[in-house]
């Protein structure tokens, strides 16, 4: 990365590189904005951001993936407006990093990814993390503030009314642990996966266009659910309370609501399922959360609800689900370790054969949170 900077840039003087991973959520979807429950795990997929001083003025950022270079005054950075593209992700997170108080310093910045777009494996959230610790420069700030920060900017500038997850799990991931987080209190304790088992995404490389609307008006129904249920977030209802009270809610609104009560039971079942070693009800619990998302929540897609399909005909395969936001993106699928390497040929054969489209698959291992690094071997994207 460093001799590709210096390429770019002229000189890599004064180089620091800093990652930020993304994550694959197990369990407690689209529980997040709603004050609840989520058990997700960083990956070693990663974005990588190597940064040094530029002695002109300017913030001068080059996305290798898209290959592209865009500059801005780093003192004017803040009073930008969205530009509606991939940039909206390191502006949006210097504003706020301005707004919060730590000014913009001059400097030319690298970025590259191995974690896939648009795949529910949170590319985004590794963005916009990984350019927070790259313009901050080692300036201390407290994780919890910053995953927040970096949620204000998916907010405000990038418009998407996204919960707390993906930058939090990118900034507190741990290197053999899932991360159970409570979305209200931001505590979260570490979940030690059972020996012998596998974790597989498998990417059906597709992102529906409906994706960013669909996830606004899912955010708007359960605001209405708590409204109409008289609590501060659908957190707060049990469900028995939601059944009590069932008949008072539009059809709608209440599928809405039962898929989130009852994914937040989900998350606590999965982790005692995890502590006593039980693969069996863990999958169990991730068909029962994935059938949730498909006929409740209304996120899923022909071509996850295919993955899964097939996954659960397989030998070996303990469960499976959707994971991210839905509408495209990665199947998530627990298995015996010693049935992957069959699993994962398999799968991806029947999945070219039907969507005529050759699916990654990525081994999920943990990771740590996003931290600066020096020497440092990039894992290969796919499995
Ligand atoms: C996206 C959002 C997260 C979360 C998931 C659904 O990944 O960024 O905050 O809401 O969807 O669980």
């Amino acid at each position: 990365m460093t001799e590709e900077y210096r390429r770019l840039f002229g000189t890599a003087e004064g180089i620091r590189i800093f990652r930020a991973p993304g994550r694959v959520n197990l369990i407690g979807e689209h529980t997040d904005y709603n004050l609840g429950f989520v058990l997700p795990m960083a990956l070693q997929l990663a974005t990588f951001i190597a940064t040094a001083p530029a002695h002109d003025g300017k913030l001068r950022i080059f996305s290798e993936h898209k290959r592209q270079l865009r500059e801005w005054s780093a003192a004017e950075i803040a009073n930008s407006q969205p530009a509606g593209d991939w940039t909206d992700y390191p502006v949006g997170v210097a504003r706020e990093l301005a707004h919060a108080g730590f000014a913009i310093e001059p400097a030319n910045l690298l970025i590259r990814s191995t974690v896939p777009e648009g795949s529910g494996l949170s590319s985004s959230a590794a963005l916009e993390v990984s350019c927070a610790l790259a313009l901050l420069q080692g300036r201390a700030i407290d994780r919890r503030a910053l995953a927040q920060l970096c949620q204000r900017a998916e907010h405000r500038f990038v418009g998407i009314p996204s919960g707390i997850m993906d930058q939090y799990v990118s900034l507190f991931g741990h290197q053999n642990s899932a991360i159970e987080l409570d979305c209200r209190s931001l505590d979260h304790r570490l979940v030690r996966l059972p020996e012998g088992i596998a974790l597989l995404a498998i990417n059906t490389m597709v992102k529906h266009a409906l994706a960013g609307s669909a996830y606004r008006q899912r955010v708007e129904e359960c605001a209405q659910a708590s409204r109409l249920l008289g609590v501060e977030s659908l957190r707060d209802v049990s469900p028995e309370q939601l059944a009590a009270r069932a008949d008072s809610l539009p059809e709608v609104i209440r599928r809405r609501a039962r898929h989130v009560v009852s994914e937040n039971q989900r998350v606590h079942g999965f982790v005692e399922a995890c502590e006593r070693n039980d693969p069996e009800a863990m999958g169990k619990l991730l068909v029962e959360s994935h059938r949730s998302l498909q006929l409740d929540y209304e996120v899923s897609c022909a071509e996850l609800d295919y993955l899964v399909e097939r996954a659960l005909a397989a030998e070996g395969v303990f469960g499976a689900r959707m994971t991210g936001g839905g509408f495209g993106g990665c199947v998530v699928t627990l298995l015996r370790a010693d049935a992957l390497p069959e699993f994962s040929q398999r799968i991806a054969g029947e999945y070219r054969q039907r969507f005529g489209v050759v699916p990654q698959v990525y081994t999920c291992r943990p990771s740590a949170g996003a931290e600066e690094v020096n020497n440092f071997e990039i894992i290969p994207a796919a499995a």
